[in-house]
């Protein structure tokens, strides 16, 4: 018996990184998955690499785009029932400057790492609300607390992620639909080795070195909390902000 026995989740940017390792455990759990990414190659191969491929399917689509979402939900729902448990995963970085970046790059920015969850949200919840039952787990991150020079205006969408998962685990409780957030500290990711080759070479060190666990964190070990988070065990957490971060955001500077 997994965790997640009768469960269908969909997974959005479960190509990798984190997302690939949330499919692999819902997967482990016993869950039906589906995944929307617009990496189809990455996608695809992912699925044929697994020994449950069966229990997967992909669906190639960007989160930002509502049409390709309504397509790709409807293939997954026709081929595993309902969505029960949805994975806002899907995000990028963002590298800019309060003064030069343009509206053109805020927009893509906040089109991916805070819109696209709503977006997603939306097309599975009139499901949920159907069933009485329902999970959503986005993905935020530790800049929604704490931030980094560089990296305008990427806090301002994640804590906007907090934000939107606490409107609406109000507003859902009452359908039995729980909202979570889960936010990772630094874990070694493509989003990671991009943000390492951006500074210099002493940085990555100088990262560890204010760890209190003295490490970073790998994606299963952020799968491992959204399962958790999806399965029936977190009956009466909804509206949380929960950190994954290896204990670096209770270190005060020194
Ligand atoms: N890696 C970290 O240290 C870290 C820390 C905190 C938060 N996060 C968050 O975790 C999530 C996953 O990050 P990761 O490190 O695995 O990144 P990643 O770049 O390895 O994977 C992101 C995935 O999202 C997909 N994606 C991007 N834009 C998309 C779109 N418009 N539509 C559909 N799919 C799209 C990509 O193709 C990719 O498969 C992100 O939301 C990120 O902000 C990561």
């Amino acid at each position: 018996m997994g965790r997640l026995d009768d469960h269908h989740v969909l997974v959005t940017g479960g190509s990798r990184g984190i997302g690939a390792a949330i499919v692999e455990k819902a997967l482990a759990e016993g869950a039906r998955v589906s995944i929307i990414d617009i990496e189809a190659a990455a996608g695809e191969a992912l699925v044929a690499s697994l020994a449950a491929a069966g229990r997967c399917h992909f669906g190639a689509g960007s989160v930002c785009a509502a049409g390709d979402i309504a397509r790709v939900h409807a293939a997954a729902v026709k081929r595993f029932g309902p969505v029960t448990g949805l994975v806002n995963n899907a995000g990028r970085n963002a590298y800019a400057d309060a003064v030069t970046m343009t509206e053109e790059d805020w927009d893509d920015v906040f089109s991916v790492d805070l819109k696209a969850s709503w977006l997603v949200s939306r097309q599975v919840l009139p499901g949920m609300i159907e069933m009485r039952r329902g999970s959503i787990v986005n993905i935020a991150s530790i800049h929604a607390d704490m931030t980094y020079p560089g990296f305008f205006p990427y806090a301002a969408a994640k804590s906007g992620l907090v934000g939107l998962t606490r409107s609406m685990a109000l507003d859902m409780g009452k359908h039995q639909i729980r909202v979570n957030a889960l936010s990772p500290g630094y874990t070694e990711t493509f989003l990671v080795k991009e943000f390492f080759d951006k500074n210099d070479p002493g940085l990555r060190q100088k990262v560890l070195d204010v760890h209190p666990l003295g490490r970073m964190g790998s994606p299963a070990e952020i799968a491992n909390c959204v399962a958790f988070l999806l399965s029936d065990e977190a009956s009466f957490v909804t509206g949380a902000n929960w950190r994954a971060d290896g204990g670096l955001s209770a270190r005060f500077a020194g």
